[in-house]
């Protein structure tokens, strides 16, 4: 819902990322927030290639040095910045946004661009 606070952007280490889960079982709500600089982006926790979960452990998002959004079950990787497929199993397809906002150093979910 918009304007849920997810915590501090502080919270992430610049090029790393965070994972959010809401509720639990069938209506489970996964997400991830990467930082960039002082900017947040938010994706589903959802694979395009598979429809599975993105991560293998708690928090790993990201290629090694940090640039991208990484797959762990086949390595599909992703732009940080509008999440679209730029190698691997799900090239030229997209992460699913979660609009989220930075205000005074603290990160919410924003409402979605008309
Ligand atoms: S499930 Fe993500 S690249 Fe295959």
């Amino acid at each position: 819902m918009p304007g849920t606070v997810l915590g501090p952007l502080s919270d992430i280490a610049d090029g790393g990322a965070k994972e959010y889960v809401f509720g639990r079982g069938t209506t489970v709500f996964s997400m991830f927030v990467v930082r960039k600089g002082q900017a947040a982006y938010g994706y589903l926790n959802l694979c395009p290639h598979y429809s599975s979960p993105l991560n293998r452990k708690s928090d790993r998002f990201m290629n090694d040095d940090g640039t991208r959004i990484r797959c762990s079950a086949h390595f599909a990787e992703f732009r940080i910045e509008d999440g679209y497929g730029i190698a691997g199993a799900a090239e030229r397809c997209w992460l699913d946004p979660v609009p989220v906002e930075v205000v005074d150093g603290e990160m919410r979910l924003a409402a979605p661009a008309p």
